[in-house]
């Protein structure tokens, strides 16, 4: 069922991984998509998406970017229905004490401060159209630790935090807020993961797999969709089980 005929989806994120099966599947199901990547891997989504999506590259961790990248949005489109916050960067294997300010910076300018800032203005839109779903890209690491990540992990707990946050203060402007906690999900991201820390996830994973992006976004899409209308500030698990235990 097309559920977003004559809607505008800015996604961030947008050239590999999750945020480009999103992509796919918002203009899939009739969206007019702002795909946003810092990176040129975003252009080859304007061909896949047979007209409906539109490539514009961006870094999230830059605030005048996102300024302009919102307003290029809605000078292009002229509203902004559906927000996909995605972008983000992870870190591995430096425990607390060996961990550089520089990169703990990096981390949150992307995953926090950018998914931040990419609300800020995408909110003020949203208002003055009177409603609007956002969903933001958390992960399972905004709800447990791991050792090795604390950079990561707590950017994802706070951006649990600010979804909460933000479902609260704009419930009256009809606009929901809501976020997809993912386990681990076969991504570029992840490909970079040695061999034994994917077997160990999947290890720890109840369902002893990865997840496929497609299965990240097909909630997204939920979440994103007018099916949802009755649900903000809620994060959905899509882990194979890993916050069951
Ligand atoms: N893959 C996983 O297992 C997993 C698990 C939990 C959560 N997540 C979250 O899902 C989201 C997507 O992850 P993924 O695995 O698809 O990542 P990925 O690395 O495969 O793709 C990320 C995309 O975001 C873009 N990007 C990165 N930094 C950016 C920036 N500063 N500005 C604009 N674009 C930027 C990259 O160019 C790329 O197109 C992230 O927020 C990640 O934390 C992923």
């Amino acid at each position: 069922m097309p559920r977003f005929i004559g809607k505008t989806a800015l996604v961030t994120g947008a050239g590999a991984g999750i945020g480009r099966a999103v992509a796919l599947r918002l203009a899939g199901e009739g969206a007019e998509v702002f795909a946003v990547s810092r990176g040129s891997k975003v252009d080859e989504l304007v061909e896949l998406g047979q007209g409906r999506i539109a490539a514009y590259r961006a870094d999230v961790s830059d605030p005048q970017q996102i300024e302009a990248m919102v307003g290029a949005c809605v000078t292009d489109y002229g509203r902004i229905d559906v927000l996909i916050n995605n972008a983000g960067i992870s870190h591995g294997g430096t425990p607390i004490h060996e961990l550089d300010v520089e990169l703990w910076d990096r981390i949150m300018s992307v995953n926090l401060r950018g998914a931040f800032l990419v609300m800020k203005h995408t909110l003020r839109v949203m208002m003055a159209q009177r409603g609007g779903a956002i969903v933001n890209m958390s992960s399972v690491g905004g709800r447990r630790p791991s050792v090795g990540s604390a950079a990561y992990i707590v950017g994802k707990a706070g951006l649990n935090m600010l979804t909460q946050q933000a479902a609260l203060e704009y419930v009256a402007h009809g606009i929901r807020v809501n976020a997809v906690a993912p386990g681990m999900i076969l991504t570029p991201m992840v490909k970079g993961a040695s061999e034994g820390v994917i077997e160990w996830k999947k290890s720890i994973t109840p369902m002893q797999r990865l997840g496929t992006v497609d299965e990240v976004a097909a909630v997204t899409a939920f979440l994103a969709s007018d099916e949802a209308a009755y649900i903000t500030g809620a994060i959905y698990a899509v882990d194979g089980g890993r916050c069951a235990e």
